[in-house]
C-alpha cells in the first residue's frame, strides 16, 4: 500500500485527478469507479478543469457508481445516481450512456445487486476505483464486520453513518435511508487500482486503523491491505495518527515522477 500525505484536500484532488488523466491518456475508455460524499469532490473539480483546459480528453471515459441508497424516489437529488450525474458525468461532458450504477429503486433488490456485479465484469472491470472512508472505517457502504469477500448486496447503515450523512438531507437523520446497495469488498478489490482520499481530523483514526492496524472486518477499509495496487491519499489532519508518517513522506518525496500513483 502506498500512503501519500498531501497538504490539503485540493492538493489531494489534483494529485488523483492527474493520475486519472494519465490513465485516460493510456486507455481512453477506462472505467472509473466513483465514490460520492464530500471527500472526492476536489478530484472531480480538478479533473473537470483538466478536461476544460484540454489537458486530457475524457470523452471516452466510462463511469461506475460504488453504492446507492435504497428507497429514494427516482431522481431524488441526493440519490447517488443524481449526485454522480451532477458532480462527475455532466461536468466531464459525458453522456448518461457512459454511466452505470446499481438500481436502488428496483422491486427486486437482490437481482439488481447481482445484475450490477455482472455488468461490472461485462464492462471489463473497473480500472481505477476512487474511495472515501467513513469515520467507522467503511468503504463504499460496507459497514464494520462486512465480509471481506462480499459481493454487491444490500446493507444496513450504522447509526453513525446516518448521522454523518444527515448533512445531505437538511440535517434531518430521519430522511437518511436505512438501507443501501453497495459494491462488496470482494467486488471493490477486483478493481485494478484503488485510490482512497481521506481528509480532515475526523478520518484520522479510521485511516490509522486502515493503514497500520490489522486486517479486520471490523475496519472494512483495512481490506486495502490485500490489494496489490492500493493508494491512500491523506491530508495532514487525516494523517495525524499515522505512526510511520515520516516514512511515507520520505518515500513519496523520493519517488520517480514517471511512476505516478
Ligand atoms: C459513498 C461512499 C462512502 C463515503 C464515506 C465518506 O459513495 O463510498 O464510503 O466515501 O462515507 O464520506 P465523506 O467523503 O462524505 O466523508
Amino acid at each position: 500500500m502506498e500512503v501519500v500525505i498531501v497538504q490539503d484536500a485540493t492538493a489531494g484532488g489534483e494529485l488523483i485527478a492527474e493520475s486519472i488523466a494519465t490513465l485516460l491518456r493510456r486507455k481512453r475508455d477506462a472505467l472509473i469507479g466513483v465514490a460520492t460524499g464530500s471527500s472526492p469532490l476536489p478530484i472531480y473539480q480538478a479533473l473537470t478543469a483538466k478536461v476544460a483546459s484540454g489537458a486530457v480528453d475524457a470523452s471516452g471515459a466510462r463511469i461506475a457508481q460504488l453504492d446507492e441508497y435504497v428507497g429514494l424516489p427516482a431522481g431524488h437529488p441526493e440519490s447517488y445516481r443524481s449526485v454522480v450525474l451532477r458532480e462527475v458525468v455532466r461536468p466531464l461532458g459525458l453522456d448518461e450512456s457512459a454511466f452505470m450504477g446499481p438500481d436502488g429503486s428496483a422491486d427486486d433488490i437482490l437481482a439488481a445487486c447481482e445484475a450490477y456485479d455482472r455488468a461490472l465484469a461485462a464492462a471489463g472491470g473497473v480500472d481505477l476505483q476512487l474511495l472515501g472512508i467513513g469515520t467507522d472505517g467503511h468503504i463504499g457502504f460496507n459497514e464494520p464486520v462486512s465480509s471481506l469477500a462480499s459481493r454487491t448486496r444490500i446493507k444496513t447503515l450504522t447509526e453513525q453513518t446516518r448521522v454523518d450523512n444527515a448533512r445531505f438531507f437538511e440535517g434531518d437523520i430521519e430522511q437518511v435511508p436505512h438501507h443501501v446497495i453497495t459494491q462488496g469488498i470482494g467486488t471493490i478489490l477486483e478493481a485494478r487500482h484503488l485510490v482512497l482520499l481521506a481528509t480532515g481530523e475526523g478520518k484520522a483514526e479510521a485511516v490509522a486503523q486502515t493503514v497500520e492496524g490489522p486486517l479486520a472486518a471490523l475496519v472494512p477499509a483495512s481490506a486495502l491491505q490485500l490489494h496489490p495496487h492500493a493508494t491512500v491519499v491523506v491530508d495532514e489532519a487525516a494523517a495525524s495518527k499515522l505512526k510511520l508518517a515520516d516514512y511515507y513522506r520520505a518515500t513519496f518525496a523520493a519517488k520517480p515522477e514517471w511512476q505516478g500513483l
